[in-house]
């Protein structure tokens, strides 16, 4: 019943481990049955984010399981064109480097499009490709990926289901949101190989796998909406030989996930009963307080009326639970401790600005730890500017050091000849890092904070000076319990979106995870912020911050004061609006929802999940001071600036 909307089978596994593990399980069974009969495994395989995983766990196999691939064929989905093989962008070094060459694959079986053929070329390319699928004897397991566009390969909208290996335009969604790897929109190429839908199809298995919420979307529109070409992920559907596997946040938009009472009987709790209502609410477009039986009837809802029984009451007991969730300064957090982590010097403002400046108002005693520094987000540009300064305040004060004479001209060397994938030198990466902690400090001097409570973690898996990162590692997690165990925090402030695009903030979460299980202290509340591309929803927040026209002015100083990153770096601010736009827009959006559901008016607000040991907490306790008199002495100290700006 309630998967009768989806039109393909549908996996939805917890865990990006678990679901690697699943589907390199999938891929091993096929190369070991393929083996039992002497015959090759011909696998098609894809690259991106989402398959690292599985490459990871294949290559575990291969060496703890003595996993054989020496029976293995591979056909890869698609290369960029052009695209030189050896470029840190290619799909075939992305191949070698993440799985062939961590296994006995013969060089000779694998097949990825190429990006360095002329153009002329091409189409013969293509067509031997497709000629080598069909010797190989067809594919028999296709693993596949979704862009936001979605396409599977580079088949982008317009694609056709029988379509062939070709050269193909890339979608401009799909240029944005390769922009990060590729530093900047403009050095992404504009055309790609990709292998066909119809190629594709034809496959005797196929996997798509989608993880993380920015697929959230696009994955509800492949699975159950109408086969179309605008998305050609919808090809798939009705194919029995097709499974899909979701993490929960890629899953969350479908129906059985997001509004169950639509296809099947839901059993209520309190966190459901206020999704359903505030959904019919903007469902009908009336308030929360205005909603009728008929309504409820007519959306699926009677059995929800029922336990209440009658409209009126159900409706007061939600809209008593939402406005319980709002939290001026009184009710927020008094003298305690608290860290609030920020993957990136930027997103603590841009998602807590507001409360972050309440809460020091609050007298808490509070650290921001900046996890990263941030500095593959500082455009070239934007250090010629700090070298031309540090060039001229050498002059001014006729500063006689060899290094204040020497760096920008190093710096500025380095620059004219660099390449658009290069890593930066050393000198260069510290420089950045610099500007960005030095902006994270003014920032916080906006909200009133003292420089003193930022904390610079510099967490090691992100020193890579590339947009691909480590994972997390033994120091990382060690770095945060050491803060942890120092500051004994109450409150942790957490980002707990899982979206970005290089899985930063997802890294950043797993860290403090994996301290808070090893540190000693009782475990604090997690106040969990969705991170800088969008909020939580109304119907999931536990706790809504409400701001005045005056505070999200200040915030939005704060926000102005991480200038490395206003419009200049395309893919931190998806669309082409400016940050500060954004946060506008989004705290303004939640308060506006309220405002639609019958809630008070407010200006705007910020909107937090608030967890402990995991557990979510409905109603988190209106916290009492905890910080003893000497303690409290000491944070107010810390935490007031000298000289009050106000
Ligand atoms: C990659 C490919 C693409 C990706 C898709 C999702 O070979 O063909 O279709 O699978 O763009 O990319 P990620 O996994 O990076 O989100």
């Amino acid at each position: 019943m309630l998967t009768q909307r989806e039109k393909m089978n549908v996996v939805i596994i917890e865990g990006l481990d678990r679901i690697a593990r699943v589907v390199a399980e999938r891929i091993a069974s096929v190369i070991r049955s393929k083996a039992t009969e002497g015959a090759q495994a011909v696998l098609g395989l894809a690259t991106g984010s989402t398959p690292l995983g599985v490459y990871r766990e294949l290559i575990r196999m291969h060496r703890e399981e003595g996993l054989d691939f020496s029976n293995v064929v591979t056909f890869n989905l698609d290369e960029y064109f052009p695209m030189d093989p050896g470029s840190m962008h290619s799909y075939h070094r992305y191949m070698w480097e993440n799985l062939f060459d961590h296994v006995n694959i013969r060089r000779e079986n694998v097949h990825i499009p190429r990006g360095d053929i002329p153009k002329h070329e091409v189409d013969e390319h293509c067509r031997a490709f497709e000629e080598a699928i069909v010797q190989a004897g067809g594919l028999d397991f296709q693993l596949l990926g979704i862009g936001r566009t979605g396409h599977i390969g580079f088949n982008e909208p317009g694609s056709g289901p029988g379509s062939r290996t070709r050269l193909i335009f890339l979608d401009t969604l799909t240029r944005r949101d390769a922009a990060g790897d590729f530093f900047g929109e403009d050095n992404v190429p504009v055309e790609a190989i990709t292998m066909g839908v119809g190629t594709i199809l034809e496959a005797r298995e196929i996997v798509l796998m989608a993880t993380g919420e920015h697929k959230a979307k696009i994955v509800q529109r492949a699975v159950e909406g109408p086969v179309d070409p605008d998305v050609p992920a919808t090809y798939l559907q009705g194919q029995p030989n097709v499974t899909v596997y979701l993490d929960p946040p890629a899953a969350a938009e479908l129906t059985r996930i997001k509004t169950p009472w639509l296809v099947g009987e839901v059993e209520w709790t309190r966190e459901r009963e206020v999704e359903a209502v505030a959904w019919l609410s903007e469902q009908v477009g009336k308030s929360i307080l205005r909603l009728g039986e008929r309504d409820y009837r007519d959306q699926h809802l009677s059995s929800l009326v029922a336990r209440y029984g009658s409209a009126p009451r159900l409706n007061g007991e939600v809209f008593n639970a939402l406005i319980a969730k709002i939290r001026g300064k009184s009710k927020l957090p008094r003298e305690k401790r608290i860290v609030l982590f920020s993957p990136h010097p930027d997103d603590d403002v841009i998602c807590t600005g507001a409360t972050l400046h309440k809460l020091q108002g609050n007298d808490n005693q509070i650290v921001i730890a900046y996890q990263t520094s941030g500095n593959i987000g500082v455009v070239d540009d934007e250090l010629r500017r700090y070298s031309e300064l540090m060039r001229r305040v050498g002059r001014a004060f006729q500063i006689r050091d060899s290094a204040l004479d020497e760096l920008p001209e190093k710096i500025e060397r380095f620059l004219a000849d660099k390449a658009p994938d290069q890593v930066d030198i050393p000198e260069v990466q510290e420089l950045k890092r610099a500007i960005r902690e030095a902006e994270a400090v003014a920032a916080l001097e906006t909200l009133r904070l003292q420089p003193s409570q930022a904390r610079f973690l510099n967490l090691p898996f992100y020193r890579t000076g590339e947009a691909k990162k480590n994972p997390i590692g033994e120091r990382d997690v060690e770095i945060v319990v050491e803060l942890l165990e120092e500051m004994r925090p109450e409150i942790v402030f957490v980002a707990g979106d899982q979206a970005d695009p290089h899985g930063t903030h997802r890294k950043c979460k797993e860290a403090i995870d994996r301290a808070l299980a090893r540190y000693s202290g009782p475990s604090p509340e997690v106040w969990l912020y969705r991170g800088a591309w969008e909020e939580w929803p109304v119907d999931e927040a536990s706790v809504f911050v409400p701001m005045s026209e005056e505070e999200l002015r200040l915030k939005i100083l704060a926000v102005f004061k991480h200038e490395s990153q206003r419009d200049k770096v395309p893919y931190a601010s998806p669309g082409d609006r400016d940050i500060w736009q954004r946060v506008e827009e989004r705290n303004r959006g939640t308060a506006a929802t309220l405002e639609r559901l019958g809630l008070p008016a407010y200006f705007a607000m910020e909107a937090f999940v608030v967890e402990r040991d995991g557990q979510r907490l409905e109603n988190p306790a209106v916290p009492t001071s905890s910080l003893g008199a000497e303690a409290h002495e000491r944070s107010t100290k810390a935490a007031r600036p000298a000289k009050s700006k106000t």
